[in-house]
Order: structure tokens, then C-alpha cells, then sequence
């Protein structure tokens, strides 16, 4: 038996591998089998732009029941107050709160001061709302996860930090290439091969520069912006260190031929990932998307 009930999910490693898979199953089912929490109340706080996370869990609000209230920058944490104050205030009024925010501390912090659950929309850290749509998305498509070949290629951001988690836990083979100065952080790899150890999922991780080793055999390859938000002053900068790791077709014609292609999205066409790949049958991005809708509300169903 699962116990979900008040959890906060800030990175996806507070979940054991049959406890994602139990997520996954759930976002798989209708509407109409989830229960309605008639008369709650979600706080959503964006500090950073959104587009697929408020939209999806606005909707996924509504579909359980659940009143969605979204803030941004003018409402949550302005005007000095403290993270204390404004968490203490907010869990007056809502049941569950839902942050985007930059430093991943920020979120530690409001995790720590709130007694209702709080879901970590994207961090600089990680994003791991992202990592269980891309897991239902790739289970959808492959049938399962474990033993996959995933590629991801780019930057060693939030993205790679979530893959590299989500990988421990499914029993990926998770390969990353990243541009020298770009890696990711070394706690997060440190911390997926803890988990897979601990989990004993079989989980391997191979980290290095060259994409097309990365993406050798690959069942599944993603990227993600080379300049994520709060970094758009070094754009015109990591254009050029990124030079090289565009995900084009002769890099996908690398993977095993019924690879899939995955994006989080917004993508910069053109940049770390070409029109013809994007737009190719083995392009499963929009899918993706709609699973943010489908694997949210699963989360919220299973913690309120
Ligand atoms: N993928 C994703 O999180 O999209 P938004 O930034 O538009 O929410
Ligand atoms: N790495 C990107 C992901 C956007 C969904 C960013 O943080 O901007």
C-alpha cells in the first residue's frame, strides 16, 4: 500500500521506483476514476514565465475539483516578505502549493515552513513534474523503461539533473552529453548513482562531451534550451560553446530506429534541435505536453 497522502514532491528522489511507477499508473487512468476534492484550493506561485506548467495544472485543478489561484512575482514573496510569513499565510487559504521559482533552496525552504504539500513547477535545480510526464510519455511509447538507452544532449541544467534521477529510479541507461563547463552538477549525478544503488533498479550513467557517443543506440533522446530562464544574458555566449550539439537528423539517424525524440518545451528551433527532427514521426514532444496535465494530476490526486 502506497502512502501518498501530504508529500511534497521537489525532485523526484522522495519516490521509491514502485512508488513512480504507482504515479505513473495513476496518471494513466480517466478523470472519472480519480476522487474531487470539492472546496480546495491550490496555490499556484510563478517567478518565472510558464506556458504547459500553469496551463496544465490549472486544468488538472479543475478536473479534480480543486480551485487553482495563480500568482506571480507581484503577489508571493514581494514586498520583502518572508518565506515564512507568506507560507504561513498561503496554507490559511489553500491545500496544496505549487512553486516555480530560480534558486532550489527557495523551495526547500517553503517545503519546510508548509504543512500542506508542496510540488516543486521547475527549479534551477530540477524539474520534476517534467521527469514524470517524460516517463509516462516514454512508457507510452516504448512499453517500459527499464533497461531504455537514454540520450540526453545539452546542457547539464534542471532537465539533466531530473533525467538523471528519473533514470536511477526506472533502471535507465542514462548517457549524457554536455559541452565542456557544462555538466551537470556533481551532486545530482552522485545522488542518481546512490539511488540505483540503493534501489538496485540497474540503472547506468555515462556522462561525457560527445553526442554522438551519447546517442549511440539511443531508445530515447532529448534535449532542452541551451539558455534556460534566468540565463538570457549568456544566449549570444552559449550559442557558440554549444556549437556542435544541435540534435539534427544525422544525430538522430545514431539511435536505434524507433527511437523517440523528446523536448520539454519551448524549443528553439533551429538551435539545440532542428524543424525536420522536431517535426519527424519520431518526434513525440506534443505528447509529452499533454502528459504534464496527466501525471500532475495524478500527483495531486495521490497527496491530497
Ligand atoms: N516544459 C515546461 O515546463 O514548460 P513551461 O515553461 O511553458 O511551463
Ligand atoms: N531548462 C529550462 C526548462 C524549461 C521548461 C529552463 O529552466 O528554462
Amino acid at each position: 500500500m502506497h502512502t501518498f497522502t501530504g508529500r511534497d514532491l521537489l525532485t523526484l528522489a522522495e519516490l521509491t521506483p514502485d512508488e513512480l511507477a504507482h504515479v505513473l499508473d495513476v496518471a494513466e487512468k480517466p478523470v472519472a476514476e480519480l476522487p474531487r476534492f470539492e472546496g480546495a484550493s491550490a496555490g499556484l506561485i510563478f517567478m518565472k514565465p510558464s506556458l504547459r506548467t500553469r496551463v496544465s495544472f490549472e486544468v488538472g485543478c479543475v478536473q479534480l475539483g480543486v480551485h487553482p489561484i495563480v500568482m506571480g512575482p507581484y503577489d508571493a514573496f514581494s514586498r520583502h516578505e518572508t518565506v515564512h510569513d507568506t507560507i504561513k499565510v498561503l496554507e490559511r487559504y489553500v491545500e496544496i502549493i505549487v512553486l516555480r521559482t530560480f534558486a532550489h533552496s527557495h523551495i526547500e525552504e517553503v517545503a519546510e515552513h508548509a504543512s500542506v504539500p508542496v510540488i516543486n513547477a521547475l527549479t534551477d535545480d530540477y524539474h520534476p513534474c517534467q521527469g514524470l510526464a517524460d516517463l509516462l510519455t516514454i512508457r507510452q511509447h516504448k512499453g517500459a523503461l527499464q533497461g531504455l538507452r537514454l540520450a540526453y544532449v545539452g546542457d547539464g541544467n534542471n532537465m539533466a539533473h531530473t533525467y538523471l534521477i528519473a533514470g536511477a529510479l526506472a533502471g535507465m541507461d542514462v548517457a549524457l552529453a554536455t559541452p565542456a563547463g557544462y555538466e551537470p552538477a556533481a551532486a545530482a549525478v552522485e545522488q542518481a548513482r546512490t539511488l540505483a544503488a540503493h534501489y538496485g533498479t540497474g540503472a547506468t550513467f555515462s556522462l561525457g562531451t560527445d553526442p554522438v557517443a551519447a546517442v549511440s543506440a539511443a531508445d530515447v533522446v532529448v534535449t532542452d534550451t541551451w539558455a534556460s530562464m534566468g540565463q538570457e544574458e549568456e544566449h549570444a555566449k552559449r550559442l557558440r560553446d554549444f556549437a556542435g550539439y544541435t540534435v539534427d537528423e544525422a544525430l538522430m539517424g545514431r539511435a536505434d530506429g524507433a527511437a523517440v525524440f523528446l523536448h520539454c518545451l519551448p524549443a528553439h528551433r533551429g538551435e539545440e534541435v532542428t524543424d525536420k527532427v522536431i517535426d519527424s514521426a519520431q518526434s513525440v514532444v506534443f505528447d509529452e505536453a499533454e502528459n504534464r496535465l496527466h501525471a500532475q494530476r495524478a500527483w495531486m490526486s495521490l497527496v491530497l
